[in-house]
């Protein structure tokens, strides 16, 4: 164990079966901004997505694309590493179900249940839905006019009857609500909170953890017949990529997890299961579970049926990259559901980037770059208006944190965008521009306070933006040394004289061709 402070996040592992969207975009950029606020804060972070590869769904998958499972995995796993780069992703591990480390890890895992008297061997018989790879009751589904089953997801269910292996999740129930009562931070939001514990004050039925009519999955060990349920074998990569069934290195270190990030579709199984099949193998469950809320495209559902599914790559290439990154954590607060519109993007890359932030850094820059040659000014005294816009940039850190480190990126947003507002109605009252012929001593010092308050606000912005926010700190002459959170605040303060490079745009706006 090392003595430095630890942060251990996760992404759910994507269903390879499915091309990436905006949604799956979504989780792992939010966990990719805590992951980066979290290192410039001085935390040693472990950063984990990855690709679930197992069960039926990708059997079946691979089935229609007329190739082995492994073959197929193999391709189309790799469009979930291509979406890493993309989106800029900074993810310390990249786990795929298929590897051997996860597949040893999984068969200890389940010998512990099964050492533990916590699996039986049974039968089952029930309703399945192979899309959501979920069994559900009888009460649950409701029934199409073509007589089909259909999950409260809308996914259709077929009857499954098959020996099966149980774990005895009915025996956690108050064990479960015992631990939601003394963590009242482990389930977030609150309202999600509350459905949990609903569903398991409700009572809990022995879940079946076998499958025996399909193959393409990590076998039972000792009885090779059975493969294991795909969502006990995909919960278990959390513990797989700290090294699980080591228990001393990166396990010691990271475990428990400080937050596995999920969509709201699979609360259930990271809140009420995971916990449940760790408790029961004597291992300690994780800090948190957040679940954050659905998009819609244009207030439709996204569906390959409607050919309305947005690719992140289109995202990207249309508005730019950090554009889209703010956009989809500024536009909805997080955890509630969200709709992404082309209109409301646009507003957002030409309001909050480039006549607020944009136009902030860009009349500040260029106005050093031609009244002070070129170099950082030289402050005189502080008026009162100077020491409230720094204070106020210098106050930040401790309200972003809090924001942050509770999942809240739009408050945490719009904390950083109330001091640019702060900033512009700066300049407009001091106008540098009219002091240049009048006071070029105290023109000197408001644009000493511009510099200073953007080089606060482009730390800040760098987990959200980071290509834009380095562009800032480039012309700033603030290099990678100077760019943690322990600058911010007067110690890490601009020294005057340093030369600047000449400055240029960094939030263009976004025009509408089809408008023109
Ligand atoms: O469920 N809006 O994988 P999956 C927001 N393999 N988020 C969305 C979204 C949308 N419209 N669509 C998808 C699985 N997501 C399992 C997980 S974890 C041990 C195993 C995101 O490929 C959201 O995070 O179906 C959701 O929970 C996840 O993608 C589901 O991904
Ligand atoms: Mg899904």
């Amino acid at each position: 164990m090392t003595g430095s402070k630890t942060f251990y996040l996760t992404t759910p592992i994507y269903y390879v079966n499915d091309v990436p969207h905006i949604g799956h975009a979504y989780t792992t950029l939010a966990c990719d901004v805590l992951a980066r606020f979290m290192r410039l804060d001085g935390y040693d972070v472990k950063f984990l997505t990855g690709t679930d590869e197992h069960g039926q769904k990708v059997e079946k998958s691979a089935m229609n694309a007329g190739i082995a499972p492994q073959e197929f995995t193999d391709r189309v796993s790799k469009n979930f590493r291509d979406l890493v780069s993309l989106m800029n992703f900074s993810n310390d591990d990249f786990i795929r179900t298929t590897e051997p480390r996860h597949i040893a890890s999984v068969q200890e895992l389940w010998r512990r249940l099964e050492s533990a008297g916590e699996i039986y061997l049974g039968s089952y018989a029930g309703w399945y839905s192979v899309r959501d790879e979920a069994f559900y009751g009888e009460d649950e589904l409701t029934t199409s006019p073509s007589g089909k089953k259909i999950a409260p997801t809308g996914a259709e269910c077929e009857w499954v009857e098959e020996p099966s292996y149980f774990f005895r999740l009915s025996a956690w129930q108050d064990r479960l609500l015992e631990f939601y009562e003394q963590n009242p931070d482990f389930i977030a939001p609150a309202g999600k909170r509350n459905e949990v514990m609903a569903f398991v004050k409700s009572g809990l039925k022995d879940l079946s953890v076998s499958r025996t009519t399909f193959k393409w999955g990590i076998p039972v060990p000792g009885n090779p017949d059975h493969i294991m349920y795909v969502w006990l074998d995909a919960l278990a990569n959390y513990i797989t990529a700290v090294g699980f069934p080591d228990e001393s290195g990166e396990y010691a270190k990271y475990w428990p997890a400080n937050l596995h990030m999920v969509g709201k579709d699979i609360l259930r199984f990271h809140a009420v299961y995971w916990p449940a099949f760790l408790m029961a193998a004597k291992l300690a469950p994780p800090k948190r579970v957040f679940a954050h809320g659905w998009w819609t495209i244009e207030g439709q559902k996204m569906s390959k049926s409607l050919g309305n599914v947005i690719a992140p790559e289109t995202l990207v290439n249309t508005y730019g990259l950090d554009q889209t990154r703010y956009f989809l954590l500024r536009e909805v607060p997080f955890g509630n559901d969200g709709d992404f519109s082309h209109k409301q993007m646009v507003q957002r890359i030409n309001g909050n980037l480039a006549n607020d932030y944009g136009n902030l850094v860009q009349r500040s820059l260029s106005m050093i770059g031609k009244n002070c040659g070129a170099a950082v000014p030289q402050p005189g005294a502080f008026t009162e208006a100077d020491d409230a816009l720094l204070g106020a940039a210098r106050n930040l850190l401790p309200i972003v944190r809090a924001e942050i480190r509770s999942q809240s990126f739009h408050k945490a947003l719009d904390a950083i965008w109330a001091v640019i507002g702060d900033g512009n109605r700066y300049v407009d009252e001091q106008a540098p521009w009219a002091l240049k012929k009048t006071d070029p001593a105290r023109m000197a010092t408001v644009l000493y306070v511009l510099a200073e308050t953007i080089r606060h606000l482009a730390i800040l912005t760098q987990p959200i933006m980071p290509e834009a926010s380095a562009k800032i700190l480039d012309q700033l002459a603030q290099g990678p040394e100077a760019r943690g959170f322990d600058r911010l605040g007067a110690g890490g303060a601009l020294v005057a004289g340093t030369p600047l490079p000449t400055p240029q745009g960094v939030f263009p706006r976004y025009v509408d061709e089809a408008k023109s």
